[in-house]
């Protein structure tokens, strides 16, 4: 049996607003329950509002690691008014922008995961410009654009350690199942092919992958 988080646990992600179905965060949680034997940290790249980062600082927490997290949180694109992935309630009424950083750390403290989790606020290709530090996951979920999902990938996939684990969200290999693009599944193709990762899992639109070889 995979590990699986604690009812509580779960019960905070399920509460949570976000986009992750539980299917793929049980995965995500296994996943990173068994990238925590590294011993370096988990990061995430797309935190909107902290759904799956509770499971990935669960599984830190049970580790003895850090969960890192980064977002802007000024939201994807399908995300802005007016869009399909739209919500209100993530505007700051004061300068009408999105801003998910505070329902973000209220998930985060009535989960009571606060300490296992550093957020990075910024862009997600600036702040891994600067990043120094091996890691023992890296999951991507950020924005849908080959911009973004190819930035994510070129600026944190060159940090996940030897064994260590990369996971991409939202593959969809049939056009006809994508709903905001099929960047994901390009970034997917990419690691596969440039022979420094090998497929360890699918669920659903998750994929997980180890580097085996060195490169991106
Ligand atoms: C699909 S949501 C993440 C969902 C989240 N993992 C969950 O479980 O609910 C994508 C997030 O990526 C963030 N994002 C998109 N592009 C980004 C970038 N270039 N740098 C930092 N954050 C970005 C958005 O602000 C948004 O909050």
């Amino acid at each position: 049996m995979p590990p699986a988080p604690k009812p509580e646990i779960l019960a905070a992600f399920e509460a949570a607003k976000g986009f992750m179905p539980t299917g793929e965060g049980l995965a995500l949680y296994a996943t990173a329950v068994e990238a925590g034997r590294l011993g370096l940290p988990l990061l995430e790249v797309g935190t909107y509002c902290g759904r799956s980062t509770i499971l990935l600082a669960d599984a830190a927490r049970a580790a003895g690691v850090t969960a890192l997290t980064v977002d802007h949180h000024r939201g994807s694109e399908e995300q802005q008014p007016g869009w399909e992935y739209h919500d209100p309630e993530t505007v700051d009424p004061e300068i009408g922008l999105m801003d998910t950083l505070p329902t973000f750390r209220r998930t985060l403290h009535k989960a009571g995961l606060e300490e296992h989790v550093v957020a990075l606020v910024g862009r997600s290709p600036q702040v891994a410009k600067i990043w120094g530090t091996p890691l023992g996951l890296v999951f991507i979920d950020g924005g849908h654009t080959d911009e973004h999902a190819t930035g994510d990938y070129e600026g944190w996939a060159p940090h996940v350690a030897e064994g260590g684990l990369l996971l991409i969200h939202d593959v969809f290999p049939d056009p006809a199942d994508e709903f905001t693009g099929q960047a994901p599944y390009r970034v997917y193709l990419r690691a596969l092919t440039s022979g420094a990762f090998t497929e360890v899992s699918a669920t659903d639109s998750l994929r997980v992958l180890r580097r085996t070889g060195a490169g991106i």
